[in-house]
């Protein structure tokens, strides 16, 4: 009985030895950005917010491009570039051991695609914070870019009655979001993409995607309070307008997306996991200390926060 203290003494050390050997290990996970339309990866904006982001948190960045970039951004369906990105991501885990998971951040259209990354991709490694910036999550109700314009008028009035035709869901990427509010029923019947995405056909709901979602650990949605790009800017923090009106935009928690928990926005709500940022800015237009105060915490390893 004289002994006890000995062997407890030796794996005390045993296990500070491994802590320290083990340390390396605890590095901040990867994370992997998707970008805007109109962008790419290899764009100055891009490169430097994702290289200010890996250099503050000593975490790995990845910006993961699918396609060539602008023009596939705006032409390639969402449904197909969220099936590349679900391949890619897995190249990645390969690559550079995202296998213990790993955060993720979409700039606008890009949230789209992370979103269905989350939500669809099947056997991919666990997404545990993901970051949203500008993201259309509820939908759009105008071609985005399109300002004043005469021929952006033409354009939009041209889409609009157009865009749940095949044609257009085939050939122009934002037409997978655009929910034009007093035509529900041919949104739900034509656009290839937000309806499975935030689950809104009940006769297809998916309790898989559902549950992907909701096993986020943060959830964290930045809108930006001069966007003009995104009509209503509010869908950014998942606030739309109600089906069959334009007048009233209805926060998150008011819509029918939420109250019956089509995806978990709920659920992680109540858990406390999601944060519904309103940053003063036009569409992605955020500062540095924004981002170190609104991102960079989501990055850095948890055992340092
Ligand atoms: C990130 O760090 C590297 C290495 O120190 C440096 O060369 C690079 O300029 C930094 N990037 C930015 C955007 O500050
Ligand atoms: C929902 O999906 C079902 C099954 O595919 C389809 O028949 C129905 O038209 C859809 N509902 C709406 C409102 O589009
Ligand atoms: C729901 O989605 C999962 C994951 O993609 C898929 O395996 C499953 O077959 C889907 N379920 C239904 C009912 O469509
Ligand atoms: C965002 O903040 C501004 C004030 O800074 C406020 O007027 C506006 O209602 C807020 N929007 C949302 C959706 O919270």
């Amino acid at each position: 009985m004289a002994s006890p203290r000995l062997p407890s003494a030796t794996s005390f050390l045993v296990c500070v030895l491994a802590l320290a050997l083990s340390a390396p290990a605890a590095r901040s996970v990867p994370f992997v950005v998707f970008h805007g339309i109109s962008d790419a990866c290899s764009s100055k904006g891009v490169t430097r917010f994702t290289e200010l982001l890996s250099n503050w948190s000593s975490a790995e960045g990845h910006c993961i491009e699918i396609g060539d970039g602008a023009w596939d951004s705006w032409t390639m369906p969402l449904t197909e570039q969220t099936a590349i990105a679900c391949a890619k991501n897995l190249q990645v885990k390969s690559m550079s051991e995202l296998s213990n998971g790993y955060n993720l951040i979409g700039l606008s259209q890009g949230s789209m695609i992370a979103q269905g990354v989350i939500e669809f991709c099947d056997g991919a490694p666990q997404v545990k914070n993901f970051i949203s910036l500008a993201g259309p999550h509820a939908g759009i109700a105008s071609i985005p870019f399109c300002g004043s314009g005469i021929l952006c008028i033409l354009l939009d009035d041209m889409i609009k009655g157009e865009v749940y035709s095949t044609y257009i869901q085939e050939h122009l990427a934002p037409s997978g979001y655009i929910k034009i509010p007093t035509d529900i029923k041919a949104y739900l019947e034509g656009c290839k993409f937000l309806p499975k995405l935030n689950n809104e056909n009940s006769s297809k709901r998916n309790a898989t995607y559902k549950e992907r979602f909701a096993s986020l650990q943060n959830l964290v949605l930045i809108m930006f309070e001069q966007d003009n790009v995104l009509v209503p800017r509010e869908t950014s923090l998942f606030g739309y307008y109600p089906d069959g009106l334009f007048n009233v935009i209805l926060p998150a928690e008011e819509t029918t997306l939420y109250k019956e928990d089509w995806i978990g926005l709920k659920t992680l709500n109540e858990a406390g996991k999601v944060k519904f940022i309103n940053l003063s800015g036009h569409h992605l237009q955020i500062s540095i200390s924004d981002m170190k105060k609104y991102i960079l915490p989501y990055l850095e390893d948890e055992s340092s926060r």
